[in-house]
């Protein structure tokens, strides 16, 4: 296929197909990684742009202003180097720093909240205020706040296109990740819309507040809502039928796992999604066709996820979690 512009190439992500033991079930991850910037995020990053110069609320000579971990921010970065558009990212320590460099690597401009955090907190109040702030300041301007803006799950009606030509009556579940809540939302509804029976599963990191549980800190990035923080405007409950937990050992210990095994380099929110798909599966719990995205790739995190050390000195590997994976898994 040839494209004349990169963000043309957004969608129509092939599926890689797991085998698992002991199961009539057929397990899809969506290999979102494949989109431009890298993440499943590109998808909104476009659509909230084009949605805001249509309705007028931005023009072309204006400044993108958005609070990110990462990929939102990237996304955003690659729409606004395309139609020639200033493009502030807010950012703080959550964000990986090779996240950082590719979007200063696509012109965005960086601001970062400097603060006595700790290594696994998220300054994500401080990054919303910083972003509203900018956008009374800066003429011309619009502080996109993806967790409140309806074009964030707008954005994913091209994913449910693709699930519901890839399988003739839909995939029977989705196990997905939450962050702001806008992919789950938006692919929840677009899915139960097709078919009311598809069980939509979220997945958010153990520490996250989104489905009633205490928070605390924890290391996976981009997903999740930190304690403090308020849950995104655009969630809808009711398009999810299970929430649960991921820890961050399941999430990177299966990240590791799946690069190991299937030669695909996996970030951590993804590991904990498909580590949560695997488990209600083995347990019956779903079954059929079940797809989890890759939200976004491994690369992102050589510095933490796959680095032997930096997860030994955290205590996060765990010789159990790789058991019940190979319990699991046909490899
Ligand atoms: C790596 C990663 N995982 C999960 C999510 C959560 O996705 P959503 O905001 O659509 O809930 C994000 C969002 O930025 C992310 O970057």
């Amino acid at each position: 296929m040839i494209f004349s512009k990169i963000t043309d190439s957004i969608g129509n992500t092939p599926l890689l197909e797991i085998p698992i033991k002991f199961s009539d079930s057929y397990f899809y991850l969506k290999n979102e990684k494949n989109n431009p910037g890298g993440s499943m995020k590109d998808r909104m990053a476009r659509n909230m742009v084009v949605q805001a110069l249509k309705s007028g609320k931005l023009n072309l000579d204006g400044t993108i202003i958005e609070s990110s971990s990462g990929n939102t921010a990237i996304g955003l970065a690659i729409a606004a180097q395309e139609l020639g558009m200033r493009f502030i990212a807010i950012v703080d320590h959550h964000a990986a720093p090779d996240k950082i460099k590719i979007m200063c690597a696509f012109g965005a401009e960086i601001k970062f909240i400097e603060g006595d955090y700790k290594e696994d907190e998220v300054a994500v109040v401080a990054r919303q205020k910083l972003g509203a702030e900018l956008a009374k300041e800066i003429p011309n301007s619009m502080f996109m706040n993806q967790s409140d803006n309806p074009d964030n799950p707008g954005g994913y009606t091209g994913f449910v296109d693709e699930l519901l030509e890839e399988f003739e009556n839909g995939p029977d579940a989705y196990v997905g990740c939450v962050g702001t809540g806008g992919s789950i939302t938006g692919i929840g509804k677009g899915l139960k819309a097709f078919r009311k029976d598809i069980k939509i599963i979220g997945v958010e990191p153990d520490g996250s507040i989104v489905f009633g549980q205490p928070g605390h800190p924890y290391y996976q990035s981009g997903t999740g809502t930190p304690k403090g923080d308020e849950i995104g405007k655009v969630l809808e409950y009711d398009c999810i039928d299970l929430g649960l937990q991921a820890t961050d050992s399941e999430a990177f210990v299966t990240a590791r796992y799946f690069a190991k095994n299937f030669g695909v380099l996996i970030g951590g929110s993804s590991g904990g999604a498909i580590y949560k798909a695997l488990e209600l599966i083995s347990t019956n719990t779903i079954s059929g066709n079940i797809v989890t995205p890759i939200v976004d790739g491994g690369e992102k995190y050589l510095n933490t996820i796959f680095d032997d050390e930096w997860m030994e000195s955290r205590n996060l590997l765990s010789s159990n979690i790789i058991e019940n994976l190979d319990n699991w898994i046909d490899k």
